[in-house]
């Protein structure tokens, strides 16, 4: 099982599946299952909003959210929207979209929002050479507007986590130590089923009740986001510190 979970680490659907499996970290992941249209029913009784997402996706690409409001079922892409009367008919329309792809089905989280526009957080971590990992840090992206993925490839913004808190930079900084906390415990988690990884980029959430969620785990991470860091020399660091490692372990 191991050797097949260190060629795979992309999949979302077994990065969910190992991390649940620790009790402890189940309060932070989203209700998940693997698509198909009886799952996208279960699911869809349970809660009002759910995003789709393929197993082995990047950059928000293939992402969808559907949304259940009195009679309408609506299924929103990045470039449609489709709007039924039931259920079974959005799930048909679901897997005609999907097709043959591998899947997941997720609960949504009501991220806050900017002026509208939703926001989540990428934390970022580096495994060291003593075997702990470095954390570096938390930067938030805001979705352009009318988009529902923050990614930066969708037009997604960075910002600082204080600011899209809306709180003091004091306050900023107890979200930041429960961030890096919860981190670091999702970084041991992972790092116990896939043992190669030493890079991991963490989609954090933040819901309307500020309860943190993990989104997606990212095993070979974008650190763009970092450019905008309020320290001006973390970026540099970071990439240094990509580069090592990536050299040991080509
Ligand atoms: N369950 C969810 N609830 C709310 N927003 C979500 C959810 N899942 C994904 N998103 C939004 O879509 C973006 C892309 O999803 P993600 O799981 O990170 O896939 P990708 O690998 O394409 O980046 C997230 O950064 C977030 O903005
Ligand atoms: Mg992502």
């Amino acid at each position: 099982m191991i050797a097949k979970q260190i060629r795979y680490p992309g999949r979302k659907w077994l990065k969910h599946v190992s991390l649940w499996s620790d009790p402890l970290l189940r309060e932070y992941l989203p209700d998940t299952m693997l698509f198909t249209p009886k799952n996208f029913i279960e699911m869809i009784d349970k809660y009002t909003v759910l995003f789709l997402k393929p197993d082995l996706g990047m950059k928000g690409k293939g992402v969808m959210k559907v949304t259940h409001d009195k009679d309408d079922y609506i299924i929103r892409t990045a470039s449609c929207t489709h709007k039924y009367r039931s259920k079974k008919h959005a799930a048909l329309k679901l897997k005609q979209l999907i097709k043959d792809k591998r899947y997941i089905v997720q609960q949504g989280i009501d991220l806050i929002q900017i002026q509208g526009n939703p926001i989540d957080f990428r934390a970022l971590l580096h495994l060291k050479p003593d075997g702990d990992w470095r954390f570096f840090g938390i930067m938030g992206k805001v979705a352009a507007p009318n988009r529902f993925v923050t990614n930066h490839s969708n037009g997604g913004k960075a910002i600082r986590l204080y600011t899209a808190l809306g709180v003091t930079k004091e306050d900023g900084q107890e979200w930041y130590k429960r961030i890096k906390e919860i981190s670091l415990k999702i970084a041991a988690a992972m790092k116990e089923h896939f043992p190669k990884i030493a890079e991991l980029g963490l989609d954090i959430a933040i819901d309307t009740d500020r309860k943190i969620w993990l989104v997606e785990a990212n095993t070979k991470p974008q650190y763009q986001l970092f450019r905008y860091h309020s320290n001006p020399r973390l970026f540099g660091q970071i990439a240094a510190s990509v580069r090592a490692i990536r050299s040991t372990s080509a």
